[in-house]
C-alpha cells in the first residue's frame, strides 16, 4: 500500500545520542554513552506511538533530541514533512522557525510535582505559553485559562491557588491543560502516570484520550510498563540499551511478541484473572550500562537463546510481517 506523506506527522530517521565521557586519565580518550543508537520510527498524524523500556534505555533521550532539546548526533528529525534536523546533511532549523513549530510540538512530564513552578500561581503556569506567544489580551488569555483547565477536569477557582495545594492527579491535569495550552498537534507524554495511583493513572490516561480525540492530538507516549500501553497505544516501539528491538501494531506486539526481550517484558505483566496462568519469563542479569554495550546483538547478555552469531553479529531490524519488524538472529526458532 503506497503511504501517504500528508499522513506523517513525525518522521524520525536513524536518530542517535551520543553522551561524551569525561576521561580523567586519557585526556584525548573520547569514549561515549551511546543512549540512542539509530533509532527510526514514524507516526501518523492522530495516532499514538508507544515506546516502551527499561530504566535507562534512552527513552527519555530520544524525547529531548526530537523535540530540540538536546542536540542530536546523527539522524534526522521531519515534523509535517518539514526537517528539523538533518546531521549528515548538516542541515538545522533555524531558531526563529524552531519558536514557531515549538506551539505545535509539547511535552508532558512524569513527576507533576517538579514539572511546575511551586512559586507560581496556576494562572501563571497555564498561561505562560500564551502570554510568550502574545496570544491575546490579558483577558482573553484569562478566559483561555479557565476553558483550558475546564477541559482537563479542573475549574476556576483553582487560577490563584498554588501548586502544593494540589494532589498528584490533579497537577497532571494542569500539566496538561498547560501542554495545549497554545493548541499543538504533538505531544511528547514522558511517563505522565508513572508517578501516581493505579486509580489516579487510568482517570489522567482517559482524560488524555478524550483530548486526544477532541483536539486532534496525536502523541508520542513513554513507558516502562506495558500493561499502560497495551490499550491506550496504536504502535509500539520497544527499546533495549538505544535501539528499537521490536516495532509493529500494539495488538500484534502483545499477541504475537517475537523478540525475547518483548516476551519478557509481557510476561512480567500483572495478570487480570486469577486462574489465568502467567509464565514468567525472568531476565537474568541487570540492563548493561549505555557506557559498555556488549558486542553483536546488545540483548546476548541476558537472552537464554544466544548463539556465537548473537555475540558477534548485530541483528537488524526486519520486517517479518505487514508493519511487524523485530531485530533478532533467532526469532523465528525460539
Ligand atoms: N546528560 C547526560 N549525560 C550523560 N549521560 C546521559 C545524559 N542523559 C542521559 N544519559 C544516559 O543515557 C542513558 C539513557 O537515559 P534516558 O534518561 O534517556 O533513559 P530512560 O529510558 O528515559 O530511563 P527512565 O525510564 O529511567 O526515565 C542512561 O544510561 C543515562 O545515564
Ligand atoms: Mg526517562
Amino acid at each position: 500500500m503506497q503511504e501517504n506523506n500528508k499522513d506523517i506527522l513525525l518522521e524520525v530517521k536513524d536518530l542517535k545520542k551520543y553522551f561524551p565521557l569525561k576521561s580523567r586519565l586519557f585526556f584525548n580518550n573520547k569514549s561515549y554513552v551511546k543512549s540512542v543508537d539509530g533509532v527510526s520510527f514514524k507516526i501518523h498524524k492522530t495516532k499514538i506511538m508507544g515506546l516502551v523500556g527499561e530504566s535507562g534505555c534512552g527513552k527519555s533521550t530520544v524525547a529531548k533530541t526530537i523535540l530540540n532539546l538536546i542536540e542530536p548526533t546523527g539522524g534526522s528529525v521531519k515534523f509535517n514533512d518539514k526537517t528539523i534536523f538533518n546531521v549528515e546533511k548538516n542541515s538545522y532549523i533555524p531558531n526563529k522557525r524552531m519558536n514557531e513549530i515549538r506551539k505545535d510540538m509539547q511535552l508532558i512530564f512524569q513527576d507533576p510535582y517538579s514539572s511546575l513552578n511551586p512559586r507560581k500561581t496556576i494562572e501563571a503556569i497555564v498561561s505562560e505559553g500564551m502570554v510568550k506567544y502574545k496570544m491575546g489580551s490579558k483577558a482573553e488569555i484569562k478566559g483561555r485559562c479557565e476553558m483550558l483547565l475546564n477541559l482537563c477536569g479542573m475549574d476556576k477557582t483553582c487560577l490563584n491557588r498554588y501548586p502544593h495545594e494540589f494532589s498528584g492527579g490533579q497537577r497532571q491535569r494542569i500539566g496538561i491543560a498547560r501542554a495545549i495550552s497554545l493548541s499543538p498537534q504533538f505531544i511528547v507524554c514522558d511517563e505522565p502516570t508513572a508517578a501516581l495511583d493505579v486509580s489516579i493513572q487510568s482517570q489522567i490516561l482517559n482524560l488524555m484520550l478524550d483530548l486526544k480525540e477532541d483536539l486532534s492530538l496525536t502523541y508520542l507516549f513513554i513507558s516502562h510498563n506495558l500493561s499502560v500501553v497495551r490499550y491506550f497505544c496504536d504502535e509500539i516501539c520497544v527499546m533495549y540499551l538505544g535501539v528499537i528491538v521490536e516495532k509493529g501494531p500494539s495488538a500484534e506486539i502483545y499477541d504475537h511478541p517475537l523478540h525475547p526481550y518483548t516476551k519478557a517484558l509481557i510476561s512480567s505483566m500483572p495478570i487480570s484473572h486469577p486462574l489465568q496462568e502467567n509464565k514468567r519469563i525472568l531476565l537474568t542479569g541487570s540492563i548493561p550500562s549505555a557506557g559498555k554495550i556488549p558486542s553483536g546483538c546488545k540483548f546476548n547478555t541476558r537472552c537464554k537463546y544466544a548463539t556465537d552469531r548473537c555475540r558477534e553479529e548485530i541483528p537488524e531490524l526486519i520486517e517479518v510481517s505487514t508493519n511487524h519488524l523485530v531485530a533478532c538472529h533467532n526469532y523465528n526458532s525460539i
